[in-house]
């Protein structure tokens, strides 16, 4: 605990969370004593809260974006890009463990999704399904580092979000990989596949799901991989609540990011649950999301 700042013992912040914290006793103290108490636990007032409020709103494109589209990709490619933001908040959530662990979650899915193309690639043609993929960076990334003169891989990636697609297909043109994969807009649930899928991505997409919405939306998906095709999944676990729970906490109060944390045997269930042979999971390297890998058997 640094001294300079009045805290109150108990509460343990990081080096991160630290820093937001001096930046607001400058700016807006209400703010500061806002998020402490809302933090502890301890009574706030109405005011103080619009207030911070308020500020949340005029000081921070991160929080701002995500209220005006709730669930969209526009917050994970920030921390994706990295883009270097000029407001403390913004500053923090790129700088906080569980911001940094949404791009580590990307590096683990480009880490492990090529070894998984290979083992589909030695049968034959391979098609990838990225459901909810915002613009698809994972694949794009991987097709573009991995396979982009390679014809027998495609992707679909299919989400309800245009603006996103519309980023993705930008992104895969600068990347060169544009000719491998197809962008479709709509609900992922009512997709009609004219081929069925070797891989299924399904990223950022249950964190805030309970379990039980979980199977009904993994058995709702079957339909679209081929037999002994492989699904993977990614959740965030309990590590992430345990570890940064002031980070989820303000992004919990500004907007509205109700994540539903799960451990390894509940994922797990969900596989199974949902008709899936469970095969294993992967984490990032934060431990903050566990990537669920399982394939189809019926
Ligand atoms: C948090 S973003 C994650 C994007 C991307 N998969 C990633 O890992 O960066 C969740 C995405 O899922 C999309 N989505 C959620 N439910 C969907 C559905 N039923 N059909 C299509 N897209 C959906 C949203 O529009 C959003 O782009």
């Amino acid at each position: 605990m640094k001294q300079n700042i009045n805290l109150p013992k108990q509460i343990e912040f990081d080096e991160a969370a630290l820093q937001l914290l001096k930046a607001l006793e400058k700016e807006n103290k209400t703010v500061k004593d806002f998020l402490i108490r809302g933090y502890k636990g301890l009574p706030t007032s109405l005011e103080m809260e619009e207030e911070s409020y308020n500020y949340f709103i005029k000081h921070s494109v991160i929080i701002t974006s995500m209220t005006t589209f709730p669930g969209s990709s526009v917050f994970t490619e920030f921390l994706y890009e990295g883009l270097s933001p000029s407001f403390p908040i913004d500053k923090y959530v790129l700088q906080s463990k569980a911001g940094k662990a949404v791009k580590a979650r990307l590096i683990a899915i480009e880490r492990e999704l090529p070894k998984i193309i290979e083992e589909y690639r030695s049968k034959g043609d391979v098609l990838i399904g990225n459901l909810g993929s915002g613009p698809g960076r994972d694949v794009i990334d991987v097709l573009s580092t991995h396979y982009q003169n390679i014809s027998n891989i495609k992707a679909i990636h299919i989400d309800k979000d245009v603006v996103a697609l519309k980023r993705g297909k930008r992104i895969a043109k600068i990347k060169r990989v544009d000719h491998l994969i197809e962008f479709v807009q709509g609900s992922f649930l009512k997709y009609n596949p004219t081929k069925k899928f070797d891989i299924i991505l399904l990223i950022g997409v249950l964190c805030p799901l309970e379990i039980e919405t979980c199977i009904i939306v993994l058995r709702a998906i079957k339909k679209l991989l081929k037999r002994e095709g492989c699904l993977i999944v990614s959740n965030a676990t309990k590590k992430m609540q345990k570890e940064d729970p002031f980070t989820y906490f303000i992004m919990r109060w500004a907007a509205n990011w109700e994540l539903v944390f799960k451990d390894d045997e509940e994922i797990k269930q969900i596989f199974e649950k949902a008709g899936y042979l469970w095969r294993k999971g992967f984490r990032d390297s934060y431990g903050f999301h566990l990537m669920g890998v399982g394939t189809s058997i019926s």
